[in-house]
């Protein structure tokens, strides 16, 4: 009785879903139709997504798993397919779909273009720190034009994931810690992958990824629950994926990670309530990986058949490799267990999908073999590669201005294992990249034929070959290299370390509890350091690592994250001064990792802390609160002044603006960008707010000597947020505005909202 109450109250909500809105009657008649001429098991079937399981262009399948899967899509009973790779393999699954099935409806592939798909980009989290949303978009736009010609038509990206937790490997899918900066990364990067038809042969689905949480997962440990309330749930994790919906995006996917101890895939009212009803979403969303079977290790299923039913319960459209919506829902419906509005639903929202795409119209258009071959890593596409990967560099330290690196003259020695490394750049979610393509800091190095520069490894940091599914296997013991480092740095003016994470030590599946610089990489700097201190440190890395004896005591420090195809290429110009770093962090690096979770966006407490010698208050006894590089950080080789920061009004009304102005001056020797922030301090609410929120940036060119006015305007809308009325609103009261060039800017104007 409880349960057909329960559906009964669903199904009138799904229904209530299905307002009538202004789509393409076309488009929904089409759809419709389709919809009533599917068996139960068709409609089952367009809820079941499979992992590539056969070379379609090849002999038959073998095996029984792989029979079944095959016959599956012979009867229509698979509606989707993932990692599917070239445009003959994807053709011919298609040509099954369609020219098999009993109704023909063509199968969309997706796939992970997170940061590139031939020609690969840097790393989300790096090229946030560019804060260049254009650069953003134009990346998303070359890998979708690379990935729909080679068949694919749908990617499973943005990762909109706020965290604040360098143990978790996946920081480097993000774009940090920010819900501000986030929400106009997953704008940008909707728009770059979608474009503004994506009915376009060059334009793929996106997919806001992981709804909901997933980057509060517990200690940093990947797949972790999490513990979450409903303010930080609304404030700080939704804001980009209400976003993603806002700037179109047309998948979701759901997140493996519990939230209110309820499993995501499960999670109704994050599903429906929130996507689907409140933010009026009608597209559809996949399952992560396996995520509804999981459900039952969760211990919120019993059985494969009450996961299926949980998930649609809750509204997750499409089941990726459970094989349990194309196993139990026709039983579901039959046994009255969930009505079979539901499955038309789900159904309705992925056949919308494809039918946006095109693929009823001309099921095989993203197979132009010729478009394959020509677009695929073209010089054009790796030139924006290249600028993405410079922009996206952060210088953090540099006493002594040790940089930029003269072009001439200098003895230079560049050592350590991620110097001549081609593989790492490319990080963890590298696609289609042609193994070793990367450019190595060694061969951008030797393109500047005016310095002497010698290469010595120093030390291995990893053996063999790396991958997605193994642990990189880390050198621990041998330093027989140590010497011939030890003798190039003391026979050297300079010295370049390249150092960091091997590029399958972040990303998924690559939580640490060590973040520090891996293996032996540490002890070969010190002892590099004995011998020559006039040293570079060139940090890649997928994730902000403890470079607290590295602040200390190394002269000059840049963060050169996985940059991709063209990584050396850009550190090189980075260091000789061709690019003058403009990158700057959108996630803090701790002083270590005991701080973690440490970020800028923090509450005061009651008992607020400036000193480590507070015994009462909250602080530590053996670390300052403050992150060793701060949200917003990044230093250029010229230098910028703020001066006449003032508001043209203290008063601000909820129908008016306040206009805040500084006058910003390269006082430095070179042309530099300079990334201007505005944060604002709500001082009282009625839930504790944060020190400061980013509310908005401007990035400013000037030449040396030059200084403009940069101005932004306030208004209510900006400080609104989720109130304990549970509701997006502001609130009367007290406000500080602040403007500078990282979240440690101090002096604010005061202002009233009333
Ligand atoms: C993975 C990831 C997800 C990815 C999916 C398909 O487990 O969690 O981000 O899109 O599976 O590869």
């Amino acid at each position: 009785m409880k349960k057909s109450i329960y559906t009964l109250l669903v199904l009138l909500f799904v229904v209530s879903c299905q307002k009538t809105v202004d789509l393409d009657n076309d488009k929904e008649e089409f759809i419709n139709d389709l919809i009533s001429k599917m068996t139960l098991a068709e409609k089952a079937g367009q809820m079941n997504q499979y992992n590539g399981f056969w070379d379609a262009t090849g002999p038959m399948p073998e095996g029984d798993y792989q029979k079944k899967r095959y016959n599956e899509l012979k009867n229509g009973q698979v509606g989707s397919m993932l990692n599917v790779i070239g445009v003959d393999e994807i053709r011919a699954l298609q040509k099954i779909a369609v020219e098999e099935t009993r109704l023909g409806i063509p199968l969309i592939f997706g796939h992970d273009v997170i940061h590139g798909y031939k020609t690969i980009f840097p790393i989300p989290l790096a090229e946030s720190s560019s804060w260049d949303l254009d650069l953003m978009e134009k990346s998303a736009r070359v890998a979708a034009t690379e990935a729909s010609a080679d068949g694919l038509n749908w990617t499973f990206a943005p990762m909109v994931d706020i965290s604040r937790d360098a143990r978790w490997g996946r920081v480097m899918e993000g774009a940090g810690e920010d819900p501000y900066l986030g929400s106009l990364v997953a704008k940008a990067r909707v728009h770059g992958f979608q474009g503004d038809n994506l009915n376009d042969i060059n334009t793929i689905v996106a997919c806001a990824k992981h709804f909901a949480g997933y980057g509060f997962s517990e200690a940093g440990r990947d797949y972790n629950t999490t513990d979450f309330n409903q303010y930080t749930l609304h404030n700080t994790i939704m804001p980009p994926f209400k976003a993603a919906v806002d700037a179109g995006v047309r998948t979701f996917m759901n997140s493996f990670n519990t939230l209110d101890e309820i499993p995501a895939t499960g999670h109704k009212h994050i599903q429906r309530d929130i996507l689907k009803r409140d933010w009026s979403f009608d597209g559809f969303i996949v399952s992560d990986w396996g995520s509804i079977d999981q459900m039952i290790p969760h211990g919120f299923a019993r059985d494969g058949k009450h996961a299926a039913e949980l998930a649609v319960l809750a509204g997750s459209d499409m089941d990726m490799e459970s094989s349990l919506y194309v196993s139990q829902l026709v039983g579901l419906v039959e046994s009255g267990n969930i009505a079979e509005e539901l499955l038309n639903d789900a159904v309705r929202r992925i056949l919308r999908v494809k039918y946006e795409l095109g693929l009823f119209e001309d099921p095989y258009k993203y197979c132009n073999k010729e478009r394959s071959d020509s677009e695929l890593a073209s010089e054009e596409n790796m030139s924006v590669a290249l600028d993405a990967a410079k922009k996206s560099i952060v210088l953090l330290k540099n006493n002594n201005q040790l940089l930029p690196l003269q072009k001439e003259g200098e003895k230079i020695a560049i050592i350590g294992p991620l110097a001549n490394d081609k593989n790492s750049p490319l990080g963890n979610w590298r696609s289609q990249a042609v193994y070793n393509s990367a450019s190595s800091v060694v061969e951008g190095m030797k393109k500047y034929k005016g310095n002497r520069t010698v290469f010595e490894k120093g030390v291995d940091l990893y053996y063999g070959k790396t991958n997605f599914h193994n642990r990189v296997k880390i050198n621990y013991d041998d330093k027989s290299d140590f010497g011939k480092a030890k003798f190039a740095a003391a026979t050297s003016d300079i010295v370049v370390m390249v150092l960091g994470e091997e590029g399958n030590q972040s990303g998924e599946g690559r939580s640490r509890t060590n973040i520090g610089l891996p293996g032996l990489q540490l002890e070969l700097l010190k002892e590099i350091s004995k011998i020559n201190n006039n040293i570079v440190l060139v940090v890649m890395s997928g994730r902000p690592l403890d470079l607290s004896w590295e602040d200390e005591n190394i002269p000059a420090i840049v963060q050169a994250w996985h940059l991709g195809s063209k990584s050396g290429d850009a550190i090189a110009q980075v260091l000789y001064g061709d690019y003058n770093p403009s990158g700057k962090l959108t996630m803090s690096f701790p002083r270590n990792v005991g701080q973690v979770p440490v970020y800028y966006n923090f509450k005061n407490t009651g008992r607020p802390s400036t000193s480590i010698e507070q015994v009462t208050n909250s602080g530590y006894a053996d670390v300052e609160n403050s992150p060793l590089y701060s949200f917003g950080h990044g230093l250029s080789y010229t230098n910028f002044s703020y001066s006449n920061f003032s508001v043209d009004s203290d008063k601000l009304g909820f129908d008016s603006k306040i206009n805040v102005s500084v006058k910003l001056e390269n006082t430095g020797f070179y042309k530099g960008k300079e990334v201007v922030q505005l944060y604002i301090r709500d001082i009282v609410g009625s839930i504790a707010r944060p020190m400061k929120e980013l509310k908005g940036f401007k990035i400013v060119e000037l030449a040396p000597g030059e200084s403009e006015i940069i101005n932004f305007e306030i208004d209510s809308s900006l400080l609104e947020f989720y109130t304990y009325n549970n509701k997006w609103e502001a609130e009367v009261g007290k406000f500080h505005v602040f403007i500078g060039g990282d979240s440690n800017v101090t002096e604010f104007k005061e202002f009233y909202l009333d």
